[in-house]
Formats: C-alpha cells, structure tokens, sequence
C-alpha cells in the first residue's frame, strides 16, 4: 500500500546531499539552476521547506558550486523544534514542490526563548545580558520564522544553546527579516505554554501510548528523585511496527504530552559522504540532545534507527560497524545523564545489530502491528472526526472492507473521498 505522501503535488525529485562545511550554520540551502528558475529564486531569496515527518525549515537559496541539477543540500539551522538536527528527508530526497519562495520583512520587533548550554564548572545561571548579547549576535541579518528553532554552532562559544522564535512585529509568519534595528527580547514565556502545538489525532493506538508513556513518563518527570533512589531507569525505547502505523506520530504526540523537548532525527539523514562524517553527525545529535536536557527533559527521537545500526558481521562492513560501535557508546553515555530519553523506531526490528537491544541501551521494546478491525474503526473515526461526512457512509463497513490497511493507508483513503467530493461538487457547479 502506498505510503501517506502528504499534500504535494509530484514535482522534480531532488537527491539530498550532505551539507558542505563550509555551508555549517549559514541556514543556505544550495541548488542547481534549473530548480532555482523553477522555483524563481535569487541569491539569498527565502525559502521555506517542508520536510516529510511534518517539519519545516526556513534557508536562503545560493546555486551549488558545482552547478549541477538534481540535487539540494540545506543547512537546517532555523527549523521546526523537533528536525533542528539534519532530518530532512526520510529517504534521502526532497521533492522541489516542497520548496517554497516565502516574503521576509523586516522584523521590528522579536521575543524569543533561549536554551542555554550546560557548562561545566559553571554554577548558576548565566547573566541575561549576556544571554541577550549571544542572541543578538546569533540573529544577526538571519531570516526565521514564527516557531522555529536557531540552533547555535556546537562550537559557537557563550551561554547560548539555541533559541526558539515566540513571537514578532510583524509576526514571522512564513518568515520575518532580523535587521540592526529589530528589538530583541528575552520571552519569559515558554515556546510549549505560549503556543500549543497542534494535535495530532492517532486512533487506536491507546495501548501503545500506554506502554510508551508509562517508559517515559518517570524518567522524564522526575529524574532527579530517581537518581537520588539510586534506581536504573530506562533510558532507551525502541517502537517497532510495519511503515504507516503511526510510530512517528505517537512518539510525537507522547514528548508533547510529557512536556518533554523532542530532537528528531531522521536516522537515514544524518549518513555523511566522507568517512568519519556519520559518527560526526551521530556524536553532535546526542551532544545536542545533552544540551537541550540542560533546560528540560528531552527526548531524543532516533527515526528509521536501522539505516544506522544494522547487524554487524556481514563482508565489507567496517564503516557501519563503526557507526555501530559509536551509537553503542553514545547510549552507554547518555544512562548517566539526568534527562535525556531515547526512543528509536524501526519497521525492521530484526535488521537491527543485536547489540543495540541489549539492556542499558534500547532494552525496551513497544510493538505496533497492522491495525485489527476495531483498530481501524477507531483509526477512521478520528480521521473522519473533522470531517463533513454523509449520512449513508458506513466507518464499520469501511474498517471491514480495509483489512491490511494502516493508518497512512487510511487517512490517504479519507483525502481521496475528500478530492473526488470536491471534484464532483465542482462539476456540479459548473
Ligand atoms: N493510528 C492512526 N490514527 C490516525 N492517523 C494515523 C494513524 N497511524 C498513521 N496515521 C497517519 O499516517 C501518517 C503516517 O504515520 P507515521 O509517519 O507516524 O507512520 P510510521 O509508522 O512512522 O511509518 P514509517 O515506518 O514509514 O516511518 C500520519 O501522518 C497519520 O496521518
Ligand atoms: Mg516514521
């Protein structure tokens, strides 16, 4: 069954390429000449991306280097909380319909909300002039947009870890011009009390958001008193389950509930060209997650974790083995920190290098099957929920005639109905 591809049209496909150093922490997004006249793009134009989990992040446009087509590279460095870190792309392509021209005045004003980095040796917190001068300085003459997060180099120095845009005059929304002359103020609001994020409604999946919530709920919440009873605490999940059956979703919906912060990452995304480049990338992702634990719990969200991890052994392997070996010492790492959890998700469980499901690392398992019957009739009563439907439609009889069906199938299902209702009432007008 095809796969829920979201609501963009076909367009040219554009292989995604690792990021260029030199590109690190400029939020450019690089692309051939034939994608950039299509898009109608200058140099520096803003551009506003949709990944294919659901996030977004906001880059200018430079031309490649090598002025070839058929390729984007993009710097993810103003992005939706839970893609900061190199998630775009699930499959190592972005489709060019999925890039968006988007105008960028100037800001007057800005409020956003920092997230410091934990420093060593250093007691209490920073001084919020400082704070205010990093945010300055991080901000300078960068585009962003309402809800994203900046995320300052790893090796920037200050207090700054990276900072989420609240709110703005005019608001940011697609996107808002920082300028010298853009006021900008510490919120003392945070982003998750000052905007709710959507739900995402996901049906019958209650008992695997049992079983995940009561995994993540006493090592997110109380951290401290857990530590100090001196008890082990999970420290990493593992949700397996056939494609479509709503693995990302859920986790999503169970960080927001917990009021954990959430680093998703598309495991496939952070594969490097060079060698060496993947553990540079895995290494900065728990890095990153350490230090947005700095401020709240945080959930490090591992999607696809197979790409990365797969079972050791075969010929020909020590590139991954290595992968392998530094995501094991990462894991190990992270069970002594306080406040990071980490959930990887997997369609091929048994694709995964043994190691990793040992105990202190992944030693919890949640699985998530193909939808049973009544499963499905919860799945479509939610996706229907909001829906204008007909009298004469029948969820019982649609969620027995769907048998095999996940929960992408289905909501791909319902926006079929949808098109082919309009298109009937268009004719119809006409
Ligand atoms: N139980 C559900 N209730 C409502 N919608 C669902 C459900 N399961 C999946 N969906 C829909 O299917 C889409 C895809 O779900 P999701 O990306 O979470 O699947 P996944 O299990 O992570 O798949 P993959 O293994 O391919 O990454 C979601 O955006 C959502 O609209
Ligand atoms: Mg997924």
């Amino acid at each position: 069954m095809a796969p829920d591809s979201g609501p963009f049209p076909e367009g040219p496909l554009l292989k995604l390429l690792p990021v260029d150093a030199k590109d690190r922490a400029t939020q450019r997004c690089r692309l051939g000449p034939a994608a950039l006249r299509a898009l109608g793009a200058h140099l520096g134009s803003v551009v506003k991306i949709s990944l294919p989990d659901g996030g977004s992040c906001l880059c200018t446009a430079w031309p490649r280097r090598d002025g070839a087509d058929g390729f984007v590279q993009l710097d993810p460095q103003c992005a939706s909380p839970g893609v900061a870190v190199g998630a775009p792309g699930s499959r190592g392509s972005l489709n060019l319909s999925r890039l968006r021209l988007v105008p960028c005045p100037p800001l007057r004003r800005l409020a956003v909300w920092p997230v410091l980095r934990e420093r060593a040796g250093s007691a209490g917190s920073p001084n919020p002039a400082a704070v205010l001068e990093a945010a300055q300085e991080l901000l300078r003459n960068r585009p962003v947009s309402l809800g994203h997060v900046v995320a300052a180099p790893p090796d920037a120095p200050g207090p700054l870890a990276a900072l989420h845009i609240v709110s703005g005059v005019p608001s940011p929304d697609p996107a808002g011009l920082v300028t010298p002359r853009t006021h900008i103020g510490l919120s003392g609001v945070s982003p998750s009390e000052a905007e709710p994020q959507p739900e995402v409604p996901l049906g019958g999946l209650s008992e695997a958001a049992d079983s995940l919530r009561e995994l993540l709920r006493l090592p997110l919440r109380y951290p401290s008193a857990l530590a100090s009873l001196g008890l082990a605490v999970p420290r990493g999940v593992l949700l397996a389950g056939p494609p479509g059956v709503g693995k990302t979703q859920l986790v999503r919906a169970v960080a927001r509930e917990a009021g954990a912060e959430l680093l998703a990452v598309s495991a496939p995304a952070l594969q490097g060209a060079r060698p060496g480049e993947t553990e540079e990338n895995v290494r900065r992702v728990f890095q990153r997650a350490r230090e947005l634990a700095s401020r709240r719990p945080t959930l490090l969200f591992l999607d696809e974790v197979d790409a990365l991890c797969p079972r050791r052994g075969g010929p020909h392997q020590a590139p991954e083995s290595r992968v392998v070996a530094q995501v094991l010492t990462l894991l190990d790492g992270i069970s002594g920190d306080r406040e990071v959890v980490v959930v990887g998700s997997t369609n091929r469980p048994d694709a995964l290098d043994p190691a990793l499901r040992r105990p202190g690392r992944f030693d919890r398992e949640v699985v998530i099957g193909t939808p049973t019957l009544r499963q499905r009739n919860a799945i479509l009563q939610v996706i229907t929920s909001k829906m204008p439907i007909s009298s004469q439609v029948n969820l019982s009889l649609l969620a027995e005639m769907t048998v095999g069906y996940v929960g992408a199938d289905l909501t791909a299902l319902c926006r079929e109905a949808a098109m082919h209702a309009l298109l009937h009432s268009e004719k119809f007008q006409v």
